[in-house]
């Protein structure tokens, strides 16, 4: 019998160590050592017994084309690559309350028409509940088998005796294995969990889904440590506030990342929106200053995004500065190219800049956006409502062109559009201009001039 041993665990980054340690050496977190157990110091139990694997020429061994099996749910099959790959491990990670048992429950009652049983482990609610939810969501004729019960050893029984087609586990966090001593929710527990389903995924073909909460700091428990182990992560985002959710990839070994999914959290469940940009557009103020609309691009999606500035007056000496959606740094560094280049003085303004919506944009294309609905603001002028925008600027007030002019121009007179600002070097090579007056533009001067009428 091998001897019980205690040691600290980093619940971050998963770093252990044999005292406790106020900041973690390998990420810097602070107060994030727990006490842990284990049996004559493993830490981990799910390591193949070495030497018996052979070293293979990549030409010979022979392809196997991925299985593929849409999930029905369109936005969902987009951010998996065209749906559920045979023995993938999916990691769905999100705040508490955003919807993620909703979202699975969802795409295992439309995959159940056309597949054999699925497994819903679910470790939070009770079959009662998860009926209830059920019953407001979309009926199906399939056959889904719950499952109560947190301990991993039961649940691999279970499914090895049932060999679903796919199952889900709702959640890592309270999963527990009783080879190791620590709670469920541990970062020991929630990594040796998931190296398990994985081992069986891969073994047995059939595709999990694991749920994992959001810690407050804003990463799935034990980050790092699940998101090497699993094949697919994907986040589930929204705001409260707001009904749409944002279905994200952040790493996918069968497809791209950054392609996102759009769905509404109705009273009947989520229903997949198709066309994203009118959703955001359908409040836009018409005739106010200090909004714009700019092509964004999520992914390979172009999506269609309003962004308002306010600029007032500072009280303090200080003046303030927000961004919500957009970069803070980003943000200052467009007020510095205003006021340099064209000459506007924001030195005594607050200025205020947010995208509609609660979205968060990160690529430059959107620096055209930012600067038009500042000068809008800060001159009163309202931006021409048929007029949106894209380019990257540069520090000395040069407009850069941006990939995919074509997809985000297309997307624009969609939506019913009539001009477009644009980089001058996408003017050039552009071939089909939509249906659009194109302007194009070289500068800041000449941009701000094209929009404020
Ligand atoms: P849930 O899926 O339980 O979230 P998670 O598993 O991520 O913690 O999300 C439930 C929330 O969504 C809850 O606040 C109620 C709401 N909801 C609806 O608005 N409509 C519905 O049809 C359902 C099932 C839930
Ligand atoms: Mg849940």
């Amino acid at each position: 019998m091998s001897k019980t041993r205690t040691f600290y665990q980093c619940q971050t980054c998963g770093h252990a160590s044999p005292k406790w340690l106020g900041k973690c050496p390998d990420c810097g977190n602070w107060n994030s050592f727990v006490e842990e157990k284990s049996f004559g110091g493993k830490q981990s139990l799910s390591v193949q017994s070495p030497g018996k694997t052979e070293p293979v020429p990549l030409h010979s061994i022979e392809g196997i084309s991925e299985e593929r099996t849409p999930t029905g749910i369109k936005e969902f099959d987009r951010v998996l690559g065209g749906g559920v790959v045979r023995g993938s491990v999916i990691l769905v990670g999100g705040d508490p309350g955003i919807g993620k048992s909703t979202l699975l429950l969802q795409t295992f009652l439309r995959l159940s028409d056309r597949s054999g049983k699925l497994l819903y482990v679910s470790g939070e609610e009770s079959p009662q509940q998860i009926k209830m939810r059920a019953d407001r969501l979309p009926a199906s004729t399939g056959d889904i088998i719950l499952l109560p019960e947190t301990s991993l050893e039961g649940i691999l029984d279970a499914a090895k005796k049932l060999s679903p087609e796919a199952m889900v586990i709702d959640s890592i966090q309270t999963v527990y294995t009783q080879e190791l001593l620590s709670a469920p929710g541990s970062v020991g527990q929630v990594r040796e969990c998931a190296a398990k389903l994985m081992m069986f995924a891969k073994r047995s073909g059939i595709p999990v889904f694991i749920v994992g909460h959001v810690t407050k700091e804003g990463t799935i428990a034990g980050p790092r440590v699940l998101e090497h182990i699993v094949d697919t992560v994907l986040y589930f985002e929204g705001d409260r506030g707001h009904s749409y959710r944002i279905l994200r990839t952040i790493k996918n070994r069968f497809g791209s990342t950054n392609e996102i999914g759009i769905f509404e959290m109705s009273d009947a469940g989520l229903r997949e929106v198709a066309n994203p940009s009118e959703l955001f557009l359908s409040e836009r103020p018409r005739n106010v200053s200090g909004s714009t609309v700019v092509a964004s691009l999520e992914g390979t999606r172009p999506l269609m995004v309003e962004i308002q500035a306010l600029v007032t007056q500072t009280n303090f000496g200080m003046p303030r500065r927000t961004s919500i959606g957009v970069d803070f740094n980003r943000v200052n560094l467009l007020l510095a190219i205003l006021e340099k280049r064209a000459g506007m003085h924001l030195g005594g303004m607050d200025v205020f800049v947010n995208v509609v919506g609660g979205l968060k944009i990160v690529e430059p294309a959107v620096d055209l956006g930012i600067i038009t609905t500042i000068a809008s603001s800060f001159r009163e002028v309202p931006v021409d409502p048929g007029i949106f925008v894209f380019g990257e600027i540069g520090l000395s007030g040069e407009i850069r062109a941006v990939a995919q002019a074509e997809a985000r121009l297309r997307e624009g007179a969609k939506i019913g559009f009539k001009k477009a600002v644009i980089p001058a070097g996408n003017a050039e090579k552009l071939e089909g201009a939509e249906g659009l007056e194109i302007i194009k533009v070289k500068s800041i001067e000449e941009c701000i001039e094209a929009v404020l009428r």
